[in-house]
């Protein structure tokens, strides 16, 4: 049986060091959280699969009915629809809309760091050694490389919509749809799994792994989400956000969660909230092979990916710096030459820099937070999606489908100065902010040696003329 860690002692998550204190959450508490999950959402699936069948409706991709259409025609007229819906459209007390905008902006003030943080620390470190999480994915069959671009865009989606504007999370938004169809997505996916558990226990442990998608695993994807930009990715990068701004996007996720079933009693404050960050580090984190399988799926999907044609190198690069080599030893990444870390420090100082002087300048940080929404809701939701998904249950859990290791079907990209323009640029940033650092040393050393001779005299002079 696991011990539990000692308050005051020094925990470590790769390169990340920390102080368990009286605020962390002890296995006790957490592990039973394992065994419970969404019964609300559970029930209303239930309710609304029957209305479905009766309506004609069924599993066939062409005859799918819209869940969600089905939720707000009819939760009047059911006692279980009607709970869910409650829930759903009340607004806790301590929502505060002001906060939950600032938040909102945060995502965008900081995209460039916020996307390379999620994909890398979040997805490749964090998605993938979180072992219960990784078991449900691959038994969906998203995380294959043929599906897998399809539902991280679709995962940007969600998360561009809950961050475009305070409307769009008020009950009725866009973001609060989608966050409910993602609920009820959720709720399919657990009812999918343990149906099959039912007739083969040896399809997914649930002793060892919990329920699918359980209140823990919401609890970890919640912190994940909201907490490790603050601490895991953005300082690592150079960026370190404010403590308005982590009060603020802490806030938005504590609502979402919220609309999610995620207790939100684990993000009532900025240190609470880390605390549970840090809890899930210690507690949650162990790579196994189907973490491998995520992760090398995951990287293969990234992989010289038109039209950024970023490197496997790269990727590896920013991956151990943000995650450790000890973690990606273990999931099995390579280990790329210093030209690839040189095109990552380029990204993290570019980033720290814009950071710097959006602080020195409102009226650039407004700027740039425009730009980024405008740039990223036309080039994920108009020209990657093809439109709004609806967040329709697609890859179905079925008997013997499992994904493994997968290549990507790709050719691979040619060698050429242009053709993988992501990094050619941040290697331009490495090398030009390397030069003027050597520029500004020489130039300071030789003031130095230009002056020092006068400060010499000007000494003498004083302590002579005592
Ligand atoms: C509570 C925080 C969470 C958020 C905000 C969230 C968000 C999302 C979003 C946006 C999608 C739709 C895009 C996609 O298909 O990837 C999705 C789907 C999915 N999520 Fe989550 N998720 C959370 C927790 C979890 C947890 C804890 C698990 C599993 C242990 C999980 C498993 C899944 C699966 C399997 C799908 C895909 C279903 C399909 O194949 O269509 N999610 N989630």
């Amino acid at each position: 049986m696991d011990t539990e860690e000692a308050i005051g002692s020094l925990q470590r998550s790769g390169p990340y060091t920390f102080e368990w204190t009286k605020l962390h959450l002890p296995r006790w508490k957490t592990d039973p959280l394992r065994y419970e999950y969404d019964t609300l959402a559970a029930k209303a699936l239930e309710r609304l699969q029957a209305i479905a069948k009766e309506r004609g409706f069924s599993d066939d991709p062409r005859k799918r009915p819209d869940l969600y259409q089905l939720l707000a025609e009819n939760h009047a007229r059911d006692d279980d629809l009607e709970r869910f819906w409650t829930q759903l459209h009340a607004v806790p007390d301590w929502v505060d809309w002001e906060q939950l905008e600032r938040g909102q902006r945060f995502f965008y003030r900081y995209a460039a760091a916020n996307l390379m943080g999620f994909a890398l620390q979040g997805f490749v470190g964090e998605n993938s050694a979180a072992s219960g999480v990784v078991e449900v994915l691959v038994r969906t069959g998203g995380f294959s490389t043929r599906v897998l671009l399809h539902r991280l865009l679709e995962t940007f989606q969600w998360l561009l919509q809950v961050t475009e504007s305070l409307q769009s999370i008020k009950p009725g938004g866009a973001g609060h749809i989608s966050t409910v169809r993602i609920r009820l997505l959720h709720s399919s996916v657990r009812q999918r799994i343990l149906k099959m558990v039912k007739s083969r226990p040896e399809y997914f442990d649930v002793e060892t792994h919990g329920v699918p998608v359980n209140t823990l695993d919401s609890i970890h994807s919640i912190a994940t989400f909201c907490c490790n930009h603050m601490w895991l990715q953005l300082p690592r990068m150079g960026v370190h956000p404010t403590e308005q701004e982590k009060e603020d996007y802490i806030a938005l996720f504590r609502y979402l969660g919220y609309l999610l079933a995620t207790p939100d009693e684990y993000f009532v404050t900025v240190d609470q909230a880390r605390a549970t960050m840090e809890s899930m580090l210690v507690h949650e984190l162990t790579v196994t092979d189907t973490s491998r399988v995520v992760c090398f799926n995951f990287i293969k999907c990234l992989v010289d990916l038109p039209p950024f044609n970023v490197s496997k190198e790269f990727i590896e690069a920013g991956s151990r710096v943000l995650n450790g080599d000890e973690l990606c030893n273990q999931l099995e990444m390579g280990r790329p030459g210093w030209v690839s870390y040189a095109c990552f420090r380029g990204h993290c100082w570019l980033v720290s820099a814009l950071a710097t002087a959006q602080r020195l300048s409102p009226t650039f940080d407004q700027w740039i937070i425009e730009h980024w929404k405008r740039l990223l809701h036309s080039a994920v939701i108009q020209s990657g999606l093809k439109g709004a998904s609806k967040f329709d249950f697609k890859y179905v859990p079925q008997e013997g489908v499992q994904v493994e290791k997968e290549g990507n079907g790709r050719k691979g990209v040619n060698y050429g100065i242009l053709s993988r323009p992501v990094e050619t640029f941040y290697l331009g940033v490495f090398l030009f902010a390397s030069i003027l650092a050597f520029l500004a040393c020489l130039m300071a050393t030789i003031g130095l040696r230009a002056i020092a001779p006068y400060a010499v005299q000007c000494v003498s002079k004083l302590v002579g003329g005592r």
